[in-house]
């Protein structure tokens, strides 16, 4: 059985629905905090445990019967939890419960020197799986095209991107990585240990706004402020943590750690991936400019 966790988001959900096209409904159970929230994959006759990744022995009893495990990384730290403590919870259950495989999502951030905090968890979390001795593939996913949009939405509306200076980022899409992790979680191919999942297309900011400018045939262009600066307006309208969380994104977008890969997604894929460009044009019209 594959047990899939984070079954209630939006990666999860995607790669159930995906997985559900390579294997049958009873070979896959969800690992889920809430149950009332996946109903519907119940109703289609996937076995449903609740579990919460505080819990170990919930994390024990959800992963019974698997042999391969997605771990779909805790957020935990946005919220002032400890994401290492959970996933180091489901790591123990999974090995307990006596699943041979995990693939865990980690992000094109992964290393010890990262930036961007995420990138240090999933580093973290991948020495776990090292020393867990149990069989792991970590998908480095690139960062969510859902997550630049949210980033520059504003922006993009009001004809001015006001931000620090950035650097290239290749925005995958939540779609596109479902399609492959449910792929490798159904046997297509194994990998052992890390491998970097991103769209072959790079952008940053202002490569954005030129593209939203031609989309929607007005200018959108990116003003750019010192992080001083930007920092000082973000007080009192955002929590200090997320402060932080937003100037290590800058930080780490001029280092480039959210560069593409090798190329494993397209290959995986068996096509070119979507890129923030296609993302942009699909919200807002064809790229000639004409609705
Ligand atoms: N690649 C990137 O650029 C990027 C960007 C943002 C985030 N991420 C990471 O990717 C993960 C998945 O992304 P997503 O878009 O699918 O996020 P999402 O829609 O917020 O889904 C997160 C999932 O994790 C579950 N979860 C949260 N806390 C839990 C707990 N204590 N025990 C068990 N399950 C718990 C949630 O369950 P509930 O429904 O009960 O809340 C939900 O199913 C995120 O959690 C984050 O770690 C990656």
């Amino acid at each position: 059985m594959i047990i899939i966790t984070g079954g209630s988001g939006q990666l999860g959900r995607l790669v159930i629905e995906n997985l559900l096209t390579r294997v049958p409904a009873h070979q896959i159970g969800i690992s889920v905090r809430d149950p009332s929230k996946v109903t519907d994959f119940a109703d289609r006759g996937l076995r449903v445990q609740q579990a919460d990744f505080e819990d170990e022995n919930s994390l024990i009893r959800a992963f019974e019967g698997g042999s391969k495990l997605l771990l779909v990384s805790s957020n935990a730290a946005a919220y002032g939890g400890d994401t290492l403590l959970q996933h180091r919870n489901a790591i123990a259950a999974a090995k307990t419960a006596g699943v041979e495989r995990v693939f865990y999502t980690a992000q094109a951030s992964t290393a010890p020197d990262a930036y961007f905090p995420p990138g240090l968890s999933h580093y973290a979390t991948e020495g776990m799986l090292a020393a867990s001795g149990l069989a792991w593939t970590s998908l480095r996913h690139g960062f969510y095209a859902a997550s630049g949009m949210h980033m520059i939405g504003d922006g993009i509306s009001s004809g001015v991107l006001r931000t620090p200076a950035d650097g290239p980022v290749a925005w995958t899409t939540h779609e596109d990585l479902a399609e492959v992790d449910a792929a490798l979680l159904a046997g297509v191919e194994v990998i052992d240990g890390p491998v970097k999942l991103t769209a072959d297309a790079e952008y940053d900011f202002a490569e954005l706004a030129e593209i939203a400018s031609g989309l929607l045939g007005h200018a959108v262009t990116q003003d750019l402020v010192d992080d001083a600066a930007f920092q000082a307006g973000l007080i009192g309208k955002i929590p200090p943590m997320q402060i932080g969380f937003m100037m290590s994104y800058y930080r780490a977008a001029r280092a480039g750690e959210f560069v593409k890969g090798d190329g494993a997604l397209a290959r995986l894929l068996g096509r070119i991936p979507t890129s923030m460009g296609d993302v942009l044009e699909a919200r807002f019209g064809s790229r000639s400019g004409t609705p």
